[in-house]
């Protein structure tokens, strides 16, 4: 099978199209020929191995597992003599969890791994980026952020994949939702459900006369110390990025009991895998209500992951980039 190999940390370049053994599912496994996965920040993050301390579990050296990427939508080709949950041809969306290796034609995951049906009506390129960021805008929104109807929410990075799923979450859990983003992307943030835009270029959240009960800081470019001023009494700072800052307030504030504003820095990919099924399965059940829906910046073929690292690396994405694994031909005839 076609897959995308780093053997080795660095930019872009170091990924290169390699022929790999097809996988054989174990007997509680379903093998999955992949359609399409998406380009993201962390899959760049284990790239380069930047920030360093993901060498402490994805290799010191060079990287354990050499297939990168975690999200994917596919066809069940094949299942092990004990899986019971789903049968060849069924179509499902997921993510792979720590074992990564999305990046590939086909691969086996455990049945009861971050599995589920793919939503009806929508594209394999579709699945594989709304998992991604609902896996990880779901739980800061509704298990950190407890969002709810009243509630004010500010999303910093409104245009990102995560973001942008955020907006949308804490609009549907009922919450005043503000989102920041840039004038290019202003129209886009709107048309999501956002109540306001802020443009960060031209304005500073953090100075403006907004109060906000759940800061969500998609994209960590702010901290809490300059949204503290902004958030309300109990308020809480969320974070996709572990800050210095962050951590250590996260951990004053358990020490001096969890009174007053808050921070929260959450490792949303190493949550559970059956956790993560529960909120695929929700999820899909939205996307279904169009209830839901992904913004798709670039597509790319799997041969050319590089030019899409190269792209996730600039920070300027808007929603995802998607990876088609199975070209149409019209793609296929657009890229060679
Ligand atoms: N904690 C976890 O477990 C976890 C899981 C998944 C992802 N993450 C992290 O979550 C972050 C977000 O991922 P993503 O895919 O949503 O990111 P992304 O799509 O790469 O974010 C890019 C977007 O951010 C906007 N942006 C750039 N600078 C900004 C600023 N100063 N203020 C506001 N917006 C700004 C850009 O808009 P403009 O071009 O208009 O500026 C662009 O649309 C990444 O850092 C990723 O590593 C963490």
């Amino acid at each position: 099978m076609r897959a995308i190999l780093a053997e080795r940390y660095g930019g872009p370049e170091v990924l290169r199209l390699a022929e790999l053994p097809k996988p054989v599912p174990a007997d509680n496994q379903v093998l999955i020929r992949i359609h399409a996965t998406v380009a993201t920040p962390p899959d760049c993050a284990y790239r380069k191995a930047d920030p360093f301390i993901v060498r402490f579990f994805a290799g010191f050296i060079r990287p354990k597992n050499q297939v990168l990427g975690d999200s994917l939508s596919g066809v069940i080709e094949a299942v092990g003599k004990d899986v019971t949950r789903f049968k060849p041809g069924d179509e499902v969306f997921g993510a792979t969890c720590e074992v990564l290796g999305a990046y590939a034609e086909y691969i086996t995951l455990c049945e009861n791994g971050a599995l589920a049906k793919k939503p009806e009506g929508i594209s394999h390129g579709e699945a594989a980026g709304l998992a991604e960021g609902f896996l990880t805008a779901m739980p800061f929104m509704r298990d950190h952020g407890r969002v709810e109807p009243g509630k004010t929410v500010l999303i910093n990075g409104a245009s990102g994949n995560v973001g942008s799923l955020a907006v949308q979450i804490a609009k549907r859990l009922g919450a005043e939702v503000t989102g920041v983003c840039s004038g290019r992307n202003t129209d886009m943030v709107l048309g999501l459900g956002a109540d306001r835009v802020i443009d960060y270029t031209k304005q500073d959240f953090t100075l403006g006369a907004g109060r906000y009960d759940v800061i969500f800081d998609a994209v960590g470019k702010s901290s809490f110390g300059h949204c503290r001023p902004v958030l309300n009494r109990q308020g809480v700072y969320l974070t996709t990025v572990p800050t210095l800052s962050a951590v250590t307030r996260m951990l004053m504030g358990r020490i001096l009991g969890g009174k007053g504003k808050r921070a929260i820095f959450a490792p949303t990919g190493l949550r559970k895998p059956h956790e993560k099924a529960k909120d695929l399965r929700l999820l899909a059940d939205w996307a279904e209500a169009g209830a839901i829906r992904l913004i798709i910046d670039r597509r790319y073929p799997l041969a050319d992951m590089a030019k899409a690292h190269a792209y996730v690396d600039t920070g300027r994405k808007r929603g995802s980039v998607v990876i088609e694994v199975v070209e149409s031909l019209e793609q296929a005839q657009a890229a060679h």
